[in-house]
């Protein structure tokens, strides 16, 4: 069984940004992303602060902003229009989910495509189904096509089962796999919470991606000896007695798993760093195609 290390293969993507980052610097330009975290929910709050912080670290701009969940539509929109007008910002991530008196999707269709570093733009959506190269891809999902290709596993042909069917992760992720290229030419299966014979459609996959957001969901018997599994799920689940009160579990029961595994991924340290690695991938990419 291979263990599938997200916190190496991100490290190397981190290593290829901080080139890209020295040429950039060379022409003048300084990648710069924005931050906006609506609302005070714990996990939220700690994916904004890595996200901060690793933009930090490899030297590029990063600005961050916290805003009370009593804030209204139209200031959130506010904010995202100065940072559209804004030069020194090529990147804008509004963290999701927002308070449940924001429609997300009036927020995201308000960011200007080209610094649409989440992908979630209608634009963006359209051109990961057209393949069009200029788009954005989810980071979620780019850092889980990225990990394959790191990790050897050939997608060409293979069966590849995607449970989840959010637009953050399973159906961008659906797209990235069965889309012409490298890490995918697969024939894919969107499975979901309404599936019939959900573990039937699992053992028949060569990969599976687990992304449905319910702790330790898939099991052994979901999976034929000899598969692949990407375990995207990041979920808290009550610990006591341990220091945070909580641990960190993802989608599956890695114990009862890993040992059919030809590879899996951990969690934590499998797609999680991947995700914010990706994210500094495609704001750079934005600095470059907006120059
Ligand atoms: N919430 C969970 N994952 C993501 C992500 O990739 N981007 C944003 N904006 N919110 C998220």
């Amino acid at each position: 069984m291979q263990l599938i290390s997200g916190t190496q293969i991100a490290s190397q993507v981190l290593e290829e940004c901080q080139r890209e980052i020295a040429e950039l610097a060379a022409r003048g330009l300084k990648p710069g992303l924005a931050v906006i975290l609506v609302g005070d929910d714990p996990a939220s709050r700690a994916y904004v602060r890595s996200k901060d912080k690793k933009c930090k670290d490899l030297g590029l701009h990063s600005v961050k902003v916290e805003l009370p969940a009593t804030t209204t539509q139209d200031e959130l929109l506010a904010q995202v229009r100065r940072f559209n007008a804004d030069p020194a910002i090529h990147g804008i991530l509004v963290q999701s989910p927002p308070p449940k008196h924001i429609d997300e999707a009036v927020i995201v269709r308000a960011i200007d495509p080209m610094k649409d570093v989440d992908g979630f733009h209608p634009v963006n959506v359209a051109k990961l189904a057209l393949e069009d190269p200029t788009g954005f891809v989810p980071c979620t999902p780019l850092g889980c096509q990225r990990l394959l290709i790191a990790a050897g596993i050939e997608t060409d042909g293979a069966n590849v089962v995607v449970v989840g069917r959010s637009m953050i992760v399973g159906k961008p992720m659906a797209l990235l796999m069965m889309a012409k290229g490298k890490g995918a030419n697969a024939t894919v299966t969107v499975a979901h919470s309404r599936t019939r014979d959900l573990v039937g459609v699992c053992q028949r996959a060569d990969i599976i991606i687990a992304a449905i957001g319910r702790p330790e969901f898939i099991k052994a018997q979901h999976v034929r000896e000899g598969a692949v599994v990407i375990d995207v799920g990041i979920n808290r689940v009550d610990a006591p007695g341990t220091e945070k009160g909580y641990k960190l579990v993802g989608d599956v029961a890695f114990d009862e798993v890993a040992p059919k595994c030809r590879a899996i991924t951990p969690v934590p340290g499998g797609v999680g760093p991947m995700t914010i690695a990706m994210l500094m991938s495609n704001t750079i990419k934005a600095c470059r195609q907006l120059g």
